[in-house]
């Protein structure tokens, strides 16, 4: 099995380019079982949030596994309730004892909340500063909340996480992002599981001898994107890590590029002043 390659952050430190989303993961024994599968085939980053309410599955994986903390790369998002200057430092210091870790390797601002997000991002430069979090970022920012972020930013971020997949391409993000030096981390990169049945799809999974899951993956792995996919099946844990040994041609990819429909499976930050 490939190892999976790093990306490396604007702040130096480097990501995984492929992990697992633990989005509505709530259940422990589906927790365990999914954490163990993953880091047994190469996984070593791990999506968590305050909002999905499992950071201390985490602590409990990396005890009961006996896996060295620096061997894994743990990220977690203020939750929207925990936004403000002083809530976010709080909620954070909680995140902290939840994780049984002095720090995380990537803490992101879950949502551009108004009025609050200026406040929660000084919360997390202060966080990156005394070295509990090795990078920082955000998520669902657009470019206007970005264009913002950089006027009152000592620290820019790391990472964008944002919904990005063959059917909601967001080119005019990537393109800013890439410009400044910001990595986008693709959330639902399955398009949340949606009906695996667009006709261009399935026929280029057979022609690759892939799933049709692999397909979107590699899409947005080709992308240069870090990816999140959330499974807790082994089968399909283990197939979505391996989707380093093939390639999509140009001209396939760009085929590919042509399915973008604006699709939105997870929040819109669009409307959000
Ligand atoms: N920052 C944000 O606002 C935000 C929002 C949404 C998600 N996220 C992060 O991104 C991660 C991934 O997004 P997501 O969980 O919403 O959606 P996703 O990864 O696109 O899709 C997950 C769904 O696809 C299924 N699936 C996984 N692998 C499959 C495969 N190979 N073949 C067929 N079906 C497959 C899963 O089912 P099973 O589990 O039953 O196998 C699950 O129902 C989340 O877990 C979370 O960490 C962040």
């Amino acid at each position: 099995m490939k190892k999976v390659p790093d990306i490396l952050l604007n702040d130096g430190t480097k990501i995984p380019q492929i992990g697992l989303g633990l989005y509505l993961i709530k259940d422990e024994a589906d927790f365990m079982n999914a954490f163990k599968i993953a880091y047994d085939n190469n996984y070593r980053l791990f999506d968590s949030a305050q909002f999905y309410k499992n950071e201390h599955f985490l602590a409990k994986a990396i005890k009961e596994y006996r896996i060295n903390r620096k061997d894994i790369f743990v990220t977690t998002k203020i939750a929207v309730n925990n936004f403000g200057y002083k809530r976010t430092l709080k909620s954070f210091d909680q995140s902290l004892k939840k994780l049984g870790s002095d720090y995380f390797d990537l803490v992101l601002l879950h949502f551009p909340v108004p009025v609050l997000r200026k406040q929660s991002w000084k919360a997390l430069e202060k966080i990156k500063l005394q070295g509990a979090a090795r990078s920082i970022g955000v998520s669902n920012y657009t470019i206007k909340h970005l264009e913002e972020l950089k006027k009152y930013a000592n620290i820019l971020p790391s990472v964008n996480q944002v919904e990005l997949h063959l059917f909601l391409e967001q080119p005019k993000l990537l393109d800013y992002c890439n410009k400044n030096n910001i990595k986008i981390e693709a959330y639902a990169p399955l398009a949340h599981g949606l009906p695996m049945d667009n006709p261009i799809v399935l026929r280029m999974a057979k022609k690759y001898n892939k799933t049709y899951a692999q397909i979107m993956l590699r899409f947005d792995y080709q992308l240069g994107l870090i990816i999140i996919p959330k499974s807790i099946t082994k089968e399909r844990i283990i197939q979505n890590i391996n989707i380093l040994d093939f390639e999509i041609t140009a001209e396939d990819f760009n085929l590919l590029k042509t399915l973008d429909k604006k699709l939105r499976t997870c929040w819109d930050p669009t409307r959000i002043p």
